[in-house]
């Protein structure tokens, strides 16, 4: 098939909008994004990226000829090929996804759509059926438009996002596969044109994000609407609840005197099973696990129907948590006015991303019983200021400050500066040399002949 290069609208410039606008103009297709955030357009019109993630200012200035955004959707809908809708869809308090934000875009887009045909597709993670309900709400507005312009048809399609935080572009540009749900043959068609220069690889790698040796042409998978939507929380949960599996064996390893790391070196070497999220620790956070787990329990519950498995990976991974806390408490006795470091406050390294930070549970836990907390991240500090008012006193500018006067300090996100840190300096500065590896990444030998006393969460 013959590469041709589309008119694209993003709606949404968080993580997925903002990543899915931006590859697409490296790619060639003309890309405009809206938002309603005018400070987050003019700043990314000024070519200054709001969030953390690496390469993203670079593939900016890459993709800048094929790209604008605006915080009109008259400037961004008219005309469009595909739009792309990517706001946000927080929990609402019951765990089901609030979808306000995805009502009033699609509500948007039917009053400027004025293409003769635009597919227009789902990127957030959306409950399963919103394809359906956005295509209703579409129709609905749209007929009431005083002025309906002749020959317009639109078509709603889902594209799943599968990109990680920290590796957005390189998820993007080299993804394991492409999911496009549609009932529509001729929105198939168009995406699948849309992302040829990605199924073929035929665009020249950018030099910061370099084509892996192993990649072939992407698989892409077509299918229906409610598939493509529930292959993304399937896929999700599937991940949590590896990790939490990882978490749940390595407490039992603990107890019979196993080393975890080892187990799942063995485990994750069986090609069934794979090596990639076995890391045991401290658990998963972030934006996305616990929100799609959240609300694949609370889709069931509408059927009548439960989620033992995805509801029991929830729950190793909150108690995974408090084990930081109480291994702390095991081994210093008292919590009560110990100063306690904890080294990392995004959810993971390469981002400055608090939600769900297991950080941030982490703090509040030993604070309520009575611990004197410090928390230092090489990257969040300023987002962690400004999103947690209350932690907020808290913060150490300085790993001096953290260490000093320390009765334990925790590893709790492996960023790679605390890898390659020069433990054997701060040891000194400690009251009790007590070193909790929230993320068993640390050399445990080596850190014993430093001077601490190394303790892993399962172990
Ligand atoms: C996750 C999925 O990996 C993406 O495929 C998906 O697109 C995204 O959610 C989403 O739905 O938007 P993300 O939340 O960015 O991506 O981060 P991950 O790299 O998956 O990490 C999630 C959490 O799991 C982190 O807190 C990480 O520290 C933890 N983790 C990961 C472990 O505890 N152990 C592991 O072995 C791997």
């Amino acid at each position: 098939m013959e590469e041709r290069y589309m008119k694209v609208c993003v709606v949404g410039t968080g993580y997925v909008g903002l990543t899915t606008g931006v590859s697409l103009a490296f790619l060639g297709h003309q890309v405009t994004c809206v938002d309603l955030d005018q400070q987050k357009v003019d700043m990314l019109n000024g070519g200054r990226c709001p969030i953390y993630e690496p390469g993203m200012d670079d593939l900016l200035a890459e993709a800048a000829p094929n790209l604008t955004f605006t915080t009109s959707y008259t400037d961004a809908v008219p005309g469009a090929d595909v739009v792309f809708v990517a706001v946000q869809t927080p929990s609402a308090p019951d765990g089901s996804p609030d979808l306000r934000y995805l009502r009033s875009a699609a509500e948007s887009v039917a009053q400027n759509l004025d293409h003769s045909f635009t597919v227009v597709v789902n990127k957030s993670t959306v409950p399963i059926g919103s394809g359906n309900w956005v295509d209703a709400i579409l129709r609905e507005s749209f007929a009431q438009r005083a002025e309906r312009p002749a020959g317009c048809e639109f078509s709603v399609a889902s594209n799943p996002e599968f990109l990680r935080e920290g590796n957005a572009i390189h998820d993007t540009l080299f993804p394991d596969r492409i999911v496009i749900g549609s009932d529509n043959p001729r929105s198939l068609e168009v995406l699948n044109q849309l992302y040829r220069p990605i199924i073929n690889q035929t665009f020249t790698a950018p030099s910061f994000s370099p084509r892996p040796d192993d990649i072939g042409a992407v698989p892409l998978v077509s299918t229906d609407l409610a598939s493509a939507e529930l292959i993304k929380y399937a896929a999700n949960a599937f991940l949590a609840l590896k990790i939490s599996y990882a978490n749940e064996i390595g407490q039992l390893a603990a107890k019979v005197g196993a080393d975890i790391t080892e187990v799942t070196r063995g485990m994750g070497l069986d090609q069934r099973i794979g090596s990639r999220f076995l890391q045991a620790g401290v658990g998963w956070g972030g934006s996305c696990f616990g929100k799609d787990t959240r609300a694949l329990i609370a889709t069931a519950a509408e059927y009548n129907y439960s989620m033992p498995i995805v509801q029991a990976a929830r729950e190793v991974n909150e108690r995974q948590r408090l084990i930081a806390v109480e291994r702390l408490q095991d081994e210093l006795r008292i919590l009560k006015g110990r100063k306690i470091g904890l080294l990392g406050i995004a959810f993971k390294p390469n981002t400055d991303d608090l939600r769900d930070s297991p950080s941030l549970d982490i703090a509040n836990l030993l604070l309520a019983r009575g611990a004197r907390v410090r928390l230092h991240d090489p990257i969040a500090g300023e987002r962690f200021r400004r999103e947690q008012p209350a932690l907020a006193p808290y913060l150490s500018e300085s790993l001096d400050d953290l260490f000093d006067d320390c009765d334990a300090v925790v590893l709790v996100t492996e960023w790679a500066q605390y890898l390659e840190l020069d433990w054997s300096k701060f040891v000194g500065l400690m009251r009790t040399p007590i070193l909790l590896d929230g993320r068993h990444v640390l050399d445990a030998d080596r850190m014993a002949r430093l001077g601490y006393k190394y303790l892993a969460i399962a172990g």
